[in-house]
């Protein structure tokens, strides 16, 4: 965004993106992977070749595979299957041969919520694969949404012949130069492991895993695998392996005579036609699925991290500012600084800026796929209880310029609902061990909840929305809404009483998950994480 400096403040008349958005976690997940409030997706891919030191293991190389097989039994004239995660009720197929599939979703698994299904961080995991190994950025749409059980069988194999394959790539939507292409893409990271396929490799060795190519370049997101193809110096076990009739890339490489191959062997051309390719694998999707537009990196988005009440009648306000820096921003981090003000209930700006600081830890800087770097301020401010917070703005200032732009959300403010508070450190959640062997867990969320409002809604109207996790017989478990209503406590503190749910009793699979709080069936709190609430017992809010 540019803008000119015409007076000391300016105004961002035309925001397209307003927060709280939709795909804001996904957002997240794609941008922030290594730095100050970082999210981590990338510790699965630390390198290409990186495969927690398990001999022949290739995460990036696995995450394509696997997206590859459960999008590859999609028909798309029917509109069904596609990237919908099925692949995870599918791994003791023969046509899904090996731990690829497992280990993929066992990394997923800690970031699967409400707001990041697992075929979307499926696709996250292509897109962050192809950023790590070299390849040309993919762009991520979001919104897939997960099938609840297997769907048809149909991941091509080796042994069967070229118009099988021809086909069977029409039906996923791709015609033969696509096909050829796709092959070429996918085939130039990771290998034929010999445990998986001893008939093609010729060595039964387990553990062992030959490469489709001979050098580092099966960590490389390169052309290799076309020139070396065209070479006729390939070690690619599907082109020159001893039995013929497991040789399908051999047949899939040559279906045109060569001619994609050819075009393919200008490296350029190569990596354009693999993010267009990717990009299309992951997007395919059941006709029943709306994807998003490609995220994009957020300008100025801020956090709340806390909006709780104290004891002495102030309410805890708390959060980050997070500023998009370096790239075409015309901003340079060590230059920048920002504050925010808030308007109370009744809409009228109750306070002087407060000034957000750039926290020491990290710098306060982050980074994530594609080099995006992002700079944080954090505020920490108390608001008055009795007055209340309805929306505040956020102003960034370019030191060397003075001048400060004014961020307002497209002109509302960022909102802020102050009706019901999660009182994060009145919550707390325990595991005991029971007779089996097994946990048991048991949840108490807090909440504080503003005594005007009571008055218009039934307090049984307060419910928490707890998503449980509930096996499937999948790496990833279903994601349960449970719906528990609230109970009244006899505290009172500045307009607002208290109420809890106490002792839930939760499953080990739920300790770490989500949950939203309603009220008269209107969200008022969202998408609270568990994993940071205590494990020790909560705090009674004293006066
Ligand atoms: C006719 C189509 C295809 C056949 C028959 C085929 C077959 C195979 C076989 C037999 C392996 C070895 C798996 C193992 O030993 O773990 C493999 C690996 C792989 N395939 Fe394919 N494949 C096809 C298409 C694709 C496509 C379209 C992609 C992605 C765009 C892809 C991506 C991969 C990757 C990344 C690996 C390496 C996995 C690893 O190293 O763990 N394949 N493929
Ligand atoms: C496949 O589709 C692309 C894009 O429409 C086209 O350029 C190409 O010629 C097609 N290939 C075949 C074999 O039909
Ligand atoms: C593993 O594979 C490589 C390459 O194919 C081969 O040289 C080696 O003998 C195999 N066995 C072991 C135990 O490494
Ligand atoms: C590779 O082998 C094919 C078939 O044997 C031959 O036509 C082609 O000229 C060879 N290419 C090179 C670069 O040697
Ligand atoms: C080659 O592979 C096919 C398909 O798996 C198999 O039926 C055939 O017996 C194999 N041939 C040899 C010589 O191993
Ligand atoms: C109110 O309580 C909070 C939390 O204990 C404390 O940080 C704050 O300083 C107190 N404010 C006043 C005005 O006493
Ligand atoms: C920015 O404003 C401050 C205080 O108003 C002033 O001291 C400083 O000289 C100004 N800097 C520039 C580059 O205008
Ligand atoms: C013990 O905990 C496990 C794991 O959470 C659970 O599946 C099992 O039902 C519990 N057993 C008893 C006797 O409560
Ligand atoms: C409660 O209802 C009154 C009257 O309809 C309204 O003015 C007030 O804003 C409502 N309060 C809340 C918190 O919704
Ligand atoms: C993958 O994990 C599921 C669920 O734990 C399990 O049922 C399945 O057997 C596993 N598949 C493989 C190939 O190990």
């Amino acid at each position: 965004m540019r803008y000119l400096a015409l007076a000391a403040l300016t105004s961002v008349a035309t925001a397209d993106y307003v927060w709280p958005g939709p795909n804001d976690h996904m957002e997240d997940l794609l941008y922030l992977q290594s730095g100050f409030n970082r999210f981590g997706f990338v510790d699965g891919i630390l390198s290409c070749a990186f495969g927690q030191n398990v001999r022949g293991r290739q995460n990036s190389a696995e995450w394509i595979r696997t997206a590859y097989h459960d999008m590859s039994t999609a028909d798309v004239d029917a509109g069904t299957g596609g990237l919908d995660a099925s692949i995870m009720f599918e791994t003791m197929r023969d046509e899904n041969k090996g731990s690829a599939f497992n280990n993929t979703f066992g990394h997923l698994h800690s970031f699967h919520t409400t707001r990041s299904t697992g075929a979307d961080l499926l696709a996250l995991a292509v897109v962050g694969s192809m950023s790590v190994c070299g390849g040309h950025d993919v762009p991520l749409r979001v919104g897939r949404i997960d099938a609840t059980e297997a769907g048809r069988t149909g991941v091509p194999e080796p042994q069967q012949d070229l118009e099988t394959h021809t086909k069977m790539f029409a039906m996923q939507g791709f015609n033969q130069t696509e096909m050829i292409e796709l092959v070429a893409c996918g085939h130039t990271l990771g290998g034929v492991h010999h445990e998986d396929f001893p008939e093609i490799t010729g060595d039964d060795t387990e553990g062992n895993v030959t490469a489709f190519e001979y050098d580092d370049s099966q960590f490389t997101f390169d052309n290799k695998v076309v020139t070396e193809y065209l070479a006729n110096k390939t070690s690619n076990p599907l082109v020159s392996g001893a039995n013929d009739t497991m040789n399908s890339d051999k047949r899939i490489f040559a279906a045109d005579g060569g001619a994609t191959m050819r075009a393919l062997s200008d490296a350029t051309h190569f990596q354009s036609r693999c993010a267009t390719l990717m990009a299309r694998m992951i997007d395919t999707v059941p006709s029943t699925v709306t994807l998003s537009e490609p995220l994009t990196p957020i300008d100025v988005k801020p956090y709340v991290n806390t909006l709780a009440l104290n004891a002495n009648g102030t309410v805890d306000f708390s959060g980050y500012v997070r500023v998009h820096y370096g790239g075409d921003t015309g901003r340079s981090a060590d230059d920048l600084s920002a504050s925010i003000t808030y308007v109370n209930r009744a809409g009228k700006t109750v306070s002087k800026p407060v000034q957000a600081v750039r926290p020491t830890w990290r710098d306060g800087t982050a980074t994530g796929f594609g080099g995006i770097s992002f700079v944080f301020f954090e505020w920490d401010t108390q608001v008055d209880a009795e007055e209340g917070i309805s929306a505040f703005n956020i102003f960034v200032t370019t030191k060397s310029t003075n001048e400060t732009v004014e961020y307002d959300n497209g002109g509302k403010g960022f909102p802020v609902k102050d009706t019901v508070l999660f009182q994060q450190k009145q919550s707390c959640q325990t595991f005991t061990q029971n007779e089996s062997g097994g946990y048991d867990g048991s949840l108490t969320i807090a909440a504080a909840v503003r005594d005007d409002a009571i008055d218009n809604t039934s307090a049984s109207e307060l419910a928490l929305h707890y998503a449980m996790h509930v096996p499937q017989g999948a790496v990833l478990e279903r994601l349960e809404t449970q719906v528990e209503p609230f109970v009244q406590t006899e505290q009172k503190i500045a307009g607002y009483t208290l109420f809890e749910v106490k002792n839930m009793a939760i499953n080990d699979k739920s300790d770490s998950t989500t949950f939203d709080i309603s009220l008269g069936g209107e969200t008022a709190v969202e998408f609270q994480k568990t994993g940071a609430l205590s494990q020790e017992s909560c705090v009674p809010l004293v006066q």
